[in-house]
C-alpha cells in the first residue's frame, strides 16, 4: 500500500495533517467525528501530542497513510479498552488518495496489529449509515454489521446515526 507502512504520526507530521485536512474540508467534515474541530496547526499538534501520549500508554494511536512519501490520511485507534480486550478504529483519506484500497489496507494493518501484538479479542468500526464507501471497508476486512446506535456522534453540525461494525479474534484467523 505504502512503502513503510503506516507510522505514528509526530509533530514534524503537523503542518502536512493540517493541509490535508484543509484541502479536504468538506469531504472529512461531512463524516469525520474530530476533522471539523481541527482548525489550526496548533490543533493539529495537540491531537498528535494527545495520540502520542495514547501510543505511550498502549492506549491507541494515529498513524499516517503515505504514498511515495506524500501523507494521504490516517488510521486511527480511539481507544484499547484492556479488561475486554476490546478497541474501535477507524480511517481518513485525502478526496484524492481514494479508490484505491488505501484504507482497507491501513484498516487491515491496524485490525493485525491489534490482534496479534495487543492480544485483543474484539474490534469495532462505527461507520454513519450513510457513509457507503466506510461501510464497504468495513465489509471488505470482514465485519459483521451489529446494529445501530442512533444519533451516537455528533458529526460538524447535526447528530448521525451509526452502524456499528464488530470482529473477533477467531474470525480474523479464520
Ligand atoms: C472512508 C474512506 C476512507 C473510504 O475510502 P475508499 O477509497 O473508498 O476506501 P479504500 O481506500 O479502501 O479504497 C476502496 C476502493 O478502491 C478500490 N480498490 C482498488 N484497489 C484495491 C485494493 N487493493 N483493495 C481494496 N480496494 C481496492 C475498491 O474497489 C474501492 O473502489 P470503489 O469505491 O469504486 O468500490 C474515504 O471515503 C474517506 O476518507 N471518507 C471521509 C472520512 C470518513 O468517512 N472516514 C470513515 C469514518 S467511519
Amino acid at each position: 500500500m505504502n512503502d513503510i507502512g503506516p507510522t505514528p504520526l509526530e509533530a514534524r507530521d503537523a503542518a502536512e495533517v493540517h493541509a490535508l485536512i484543509v484541502a479536504n474540508r468538506a469531504h472529512l467534515d461531512r463524516w469525520l467525528r474530530w476533522s471539523a474541530s481541527i482548525r489550526t496547526l496548533a490543533d493539529v499538534e495537540a491531537m498528535i501530542a494527545r495520540f502520542q501520549r495514547k501510543l505511550a500508554a498502549a492506549d491507541g494511536f494515529h498513524c499516517g497513510i503515505r504514498v511515495g512519501g506524500a501523507l494521504a490520511g490516517g488510521v486511527v485507534c480511539w481507544y484499547i479498552n484492556r479488561e475486554n480486550r476490546n478497541a474501535e478504529v477507524g480511517y481518513w483519506l485525502g478526496a484524492d488518495f481514494t479508490g484505491r484500497g488505501l484504507a482497507t489496507e491501513a484498516a487491515r494493518w491496524a485490525v493485525a496489529r491489534l490482534f496479534t501484538a495487543e492480544r485483543l479479542h474484539r474490534i469495532e468500526l462505527q461507520c454513519a449509515v450513510r457513509n457507503a464507501a466506510s461501510r464497504a471497508v468495513a465489509r471488505r476486512l470482514g465485519f459483521q454489521e451489529e446494529g445501530l446506535r442512533r444519533e451516537s456522534h455528533w458529526i460538524t453540525d447535526r447528530f448521525v446515526d451509526h452502524v456499528i461494525y464488530g470482529i473477533l479474534d477467531r474470525e480474523w484467523t479464520a
